[in-house]
């Protein structure tokens, strides 16, 4: 048995935003879910209280020196009103392998998801239903003991915020224009690129800002030690259709094991595709892309699920891909895995997780 989550209800409910204007995590429910840790005692207290700020000590070790893990996943409303999360094990599973690299204690990955429906089921109102929305649901973890000593932190916060988002991109699926990265790099092997980790996410944001200053909507990240290899686009795994065989770079330590890109993979081979995982170079694809063979590029994540690349900028180089038009393998995949998610197409693969059954 679960321990039991104590319910503070808000005495206010928010009015809820324009479902058609949502953008991605500018909103947010008005529950959360609370839990803390403590060196001794473990994971305790599981509460849902109404969403608001939290009070933090100025010396919680986070502030300082960055111990943060976090998970994305998604909750979908069907057509005939029930509520699926999309493969939640997955999240938890990736949690925990984030949490032994920072050194944060385990979670009990069932227990998070049986609060995940919880709050979601809470939340239900929240959940929109127009097409291409969804409620982005964001549990984190992060160090709030007050010490400056460089060491794992005894005291931590396990909390679930609730987004309902509209597409990630403001392109939405339309393809984007991207600056392979030729000087910062975002994770050598090692290091915490395969981590959900904040850290990772900050040190990719000049990289980013100046893709966009050049008129780029992302960066292509090259690995960290030769600088030739592709890892992953954005805050997304890619892949590349060259000469009718699907390749995306293989898990090399530096590289986040998403739970779209395993979801693509899986999809891809159930239609008699090759899929490849491999290293591939930059070169490789610019070759591709010389003598026609280079098909298709899109990232895949959570948050976008499939994002088409129309162009890569390398250096001097202009790459185009497929004339700038999403490919034929991106936009089934884009259609078949959000249909999954959404309930509009069977789930052969047993991967949605229904939360409660609203009558219509
Ligand atoms: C995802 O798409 O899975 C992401 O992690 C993006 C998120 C950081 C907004």
């Amino acid at each position: 048995m679960p321990t039991p989550i104590n319910v503070q209800l808000a005495p206010q409910l928010k009015a809820k935003p324009d479902q058609t204007k949502l953008g991605f995590g500018q909103h947010f429910t008005d529950h959360m879910f609370v839990m803390d840790y403590t060196e001794g005692t473990g994971w305790h207290d599981p509460r849902i209280v109404p969403y608001g700020k939290i009070e933090l000590d100025p010396a919680a070790m986070v502030l300082h020196y960055g111990q943060a893990v976090f998970e994305g996943l998604k909750a979908f409303r069907t057509e005939d009103g029930r509520l699926l999360l999309f493969r939640p094990d997955q999240n938890m599973a990736r949690l925990n392998r984030s949490n032994d690299r920072l050194s944060i204690p385990p979670i009990d990955g069932d227990f998070i998801i049986h609060a995940i429906k919880e709050l979601v089921n809470l939340e239900k109102d929240w959940v929109p239903a127009e097409p291409g929305t969804s409620l982005y649901i964001r549990p984190y973890i992060f160090a709030t003991e007050a010490c400056l000593g460089v060491r794992a932190s005894y005291r931590y916060l396990f909390m679930v915020i609730l987004s309902p988002v509209g597409a990630y991109y403001a392109e939405g699926i339309k393809p984007v224009r991207i600056n392979v990265e030729n000087d910062y790099v975002r994770a050598v092997r090692g290091g915490t690129g395969n981590a959900k980790t904040a850290g990772n996410y900050a040190a990719s944001i000049k990289a980013q800002e100046e893709a966009k200053e050049e008129g780029y909507a992302q960066v292509l990240w090259l690995d960290g030690v030769e600088k030739k290899y592709i890892e992953e686009v954005g805050s997304m795994n890619v892949f590349f259709k060259v000469n009718g065989e699907v390749v995306t770079p293989e898990l090399n330590g530096s590289i986040l094991q998403g739970v779209t890109r395993a979801s693509v993979i899986e999809v891809l081979k159930s239609w008699d595709l090759t899929v490849t995982e491999r290293r591939i170079s930059i070169e490789e694809l610019y070759e591709a892309s010389l003598n026609g063979t280079l098909e298709e590029a899109f990232g895949t994540g959570t948050a976008a699920v499939i994002s088409p690349v129309g162009e890569l900028n390398w250096g001097d180089k202009k790459i185009l891909i497929n004339n700038g038009q999403i490919g034929e393998i991106a936009q089934k995949l884009y259609n078949t895995i959000t249909g999954i998610q959404n309930g509009s197409v069977a789930d052969t693969f047993g991967w949605t997780v229904q939360v409660e059954t609203v009558k219509a």
